[in-house]
């Protein structure tokens, strides 16, 4: 399907409804499968047995590369952009990156990884964290990217959870002007982690690092006498492809599972018809490929749709704020995908780091990540897109796979703040309090899916139990999102955020109980209550309640030791960015923390706290409107 006009998608959308399983036959039928399938789907929200295009053979990679060769293979499949612009940067065709994956499959192999295998991949955004990722879809192994970002007990947690067997990993990496030891942390995390049994360590920065003969390998070695022949693992539609960790409400982050050939339908057809990328098009995506976005809009939905694609290592203000719009004047970039966050800093600075750069060649604006408030998309729209390119604002999750409400680019009208409309194929409903679904426009409520879609996620690893549980138990027969929604007097959709204990942070996605774990670890800290509030970078910002045993002396220090805690338990995203000591904390009789009364105090919006009666004790709350925050 390439939907090319409005009256298009309202007749493909009606068709769509009309007969599910046809629609997503026939988009499955685009495919290089080495057998067809037997079903096209089975399963449902109430048992979560999820299946699609069961029986079906395939290798996805064969879909992403071999397939291409013949007609693109002397296209760019990726332009490897570095952190610092004077670096050394390349092009990779699609032949290529074909035989470097075959050869780093062969690797793979040879190191004893089978089908089915975990391998956890902890690298910098450099074409060899692509090139891991494709070479175990190759063999069959299941891939769990960690962004670079996450501390070593974060990756040891990750490792362990799912049992990886090798860990692939960078010497180190350069993110900005800062540096980051990434085998000085895997060594630590490796330490908790014993299935783990082979590194591979990519050269990147030529720091010193600590060796662990018998383990430990460099890339260069392994690769130089690897065959460049490979016969890619033939999988079936429902085997595994990769795990990706996201956070949730409560507990640890969850390794969401996708599988092969629904992950690869959904973002091909997604990709496809919300970017509506031509040939000579060249996209760039600026996610890190250790979140989802990276997973199926840098790697995945591209290369099945032989996009050029670009790899950037770096970040939006190095060397200067003027850094992204470099690039898209380097490259004549079309299309732009980005995160809300990267908009609203890059808006803070004088207008002349976007004015200095050509940025006629753009033809399609993206956003991800979090609801763009209006501000960031009109000055988005007039200074970055001359007004003249769609914003395709685009909302889903990890769990969904890809993208499940946008407009597509030229085809759907706009409205600044809005995803707008579902693709063809997903049916979104607006829940009331009584689980009913509710009827009409101009109304809000919780976002929650109808039936099945070929991208979502098939299991929560190691707990299907958590997986029924977050998904399809608040309203049965559905899938709920966590999030909250309005559809407006013209049934467009505007996302306006969570609607549980997840919190948005320049749209990385963290838990409230895992902050608050990580806190509660100070010997000072007695509990720990973490909400969001605005802020005007971030979207929302972290900020903590907390109960201390003694009041520190220095605030200052103390805030900064709870910044290290944070750091070395989780990462450096999830460090409070305000925080407020109380003496106790809202809770009901039934001790659940009230923590809209904590949201009010955050936002400032002090008159509206509400309702206190239920409390077990009222006082507190003046205690805390008291209080102050550092
Ligand atoms: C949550 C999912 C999807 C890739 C990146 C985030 C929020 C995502 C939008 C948008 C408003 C958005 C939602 C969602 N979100 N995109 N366009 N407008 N909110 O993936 O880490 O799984 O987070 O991000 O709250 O539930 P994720």
């Amino acid at each position: 399907m390439n939907i090319k006009s409005f009256e298009e998608y309202r007749e493909i959308y009606k068709q769509s409804e009309q007969d599910r399983l046809k629609f997503w036959e026939h988009e499955a039928g685009t495919f290089y499968w080495r057998k067809s399938w037997e079903k096209v789907h089975s399963g449902g929200f109430e048992k979560g047995d999820i299946k699609w295009f069961e029986g079906g053979k395939l290798n996805i990679t064969e879909n992403a590369l071999d397939r291409h060769l013949n007609t693109i293979g002397n296209k760019t499949a990726f332009i490897f952009e570095p952190n610092h612009p004077d670096s050394f940067r390349r092009t990779i065709t699609y032949r290529q990156l074909h035989e470097d994956v075959c050869r780093f499959a062969n690797v793979l192999q040879e190191k004893g990884i089978e089908k089915g295998d975990r391998v956890c991949i902890y690298m910098a955004m450099t074409p060899e964290l692509i090139i891991s990722a494709l070479a175990c879809a190759r063999i069959g192994a299941v891939h769990s990217i960690v962004f670079a970002g996450f501390s070593a007990q974060s990756l040891a947690e990750r490792i362990q959870d799912c049992d990886a067997k090798m860990l692939i990993t960078n010497d180190g990496l350069r993110r900005g002007d800062k540096h980051v030891p990434l085998k000085d942390i895997s060594d630590e995390a490796l330490e908790s982690c014993p299935t783990v049994k082979n590194v591979i360590v990519c050269q990147r920065t030529n720091r010193d690092i600590d060796w662990k003969e018998g383990r430990d390998e460099w890339w260069h070695n392994l690769i130089r006498n690897a065959s460049r022949n490979h016969k890619a693992v033939e999988m079936d539609a429902e085997d595994p492809l990769f795990i990706l960790y996201t956070s949730g409400s409560t507990g640890k982050p969850k390794g969401v599972l996708h599988t092969c050939g629904g992950y690869m339908v959904y973002t091909s057809y997604t990709f496809r018809n919300v970017f509506q990328v031509q040939e000579e098009d060249v996209y760039w995506c600026t996610a890190d490929a250790g979140w989802i976005t990276g997973h199926s809009y840098i790697i995945y939905g591209p290369l099945f749709n032989g996009a050029t694609g670009i790899i950037f290592e770096g970040t939006p203000t190095y060397p200067d704020p003027g850094r992204l719009w470099e690039v898209v004047e380097k490259y004549k970039v079309t299309h732009f995908y980005t995160a809300p966050t990267a908009i609203r800093a890059l808006m803070s600075y004088d207008l002349k780091y976007v004015q200095k750069y050509d940025l006629s060649s753009l033809k399609v604006l993206g956003s991800v990540g979090e609801p763009i408030n209006e501000e960031a998309w009109h000055w988005y729209d007039d200074h970055v897109g001359g007004g003249t390119c769609p914003i395709v604002d685009t909302w889903w999750q990890t769990e969904t796979g890809g993208i499940m409400i946008s407009p597509l680019a030229g085809v759907t009208p706009t409205k600044p703040g809005f995803a707008t409309l579902p693709l063809p194929g997903i049916f979104p409903t607006l829940m009331d309090e009584n689980g009913k679904e509710i009827e009409g426009n101009g109304v809000s409520g919780n976002l929650c899916i109808k039936h099945p879609w070929p991208g979502i996620a098939r299991t929560v690893w190691g707990d299907h139990e958590r997986y029924l549980k977050t998904y399809m138990s608040a309203y049965k027969g559905y899938y709920f999102t966590g999030d909250g929604c309005r559809r407006d007097p013209d049934g467009y959709y505007r996302i306006t955020g969570r609607v549980d204990d997840v919190l948005n942070v320049s749209g990385h996605r963290l838990g409230t109980a895992e902050i608050e774990n990580a806190l509660d670890e100070h010997p000072n800290v007695v509990e720990t209550a973490i909400v969001g509030y605005p802020h005007d970078i971030k979207g929302q910002g972290i900020y903590a309640f907390m109960i201390c045993e003694k009041t520190p002396e220095d605030p200052k220090a103390f805030k900064k030791e709870l910044h290290d805690l944070v750091t070395k338990i989780i990462g450096p995203i999830a460090k409070p960015d305000k925080i407020q000591i109380t003496p106790g904390l809202p809770k009901t009789r039934s001790g659940k923390i009230m923590r809209r009364i904590l949201r009010k105090v955050a936002a400032d919006d002090l008159e509206n706290v509400g309702d206190t009666s239920t409390l077990l004790d009222p006082s507190v709350v003046d205690d805390i409107l008291k209080g102050e925050a550092y």
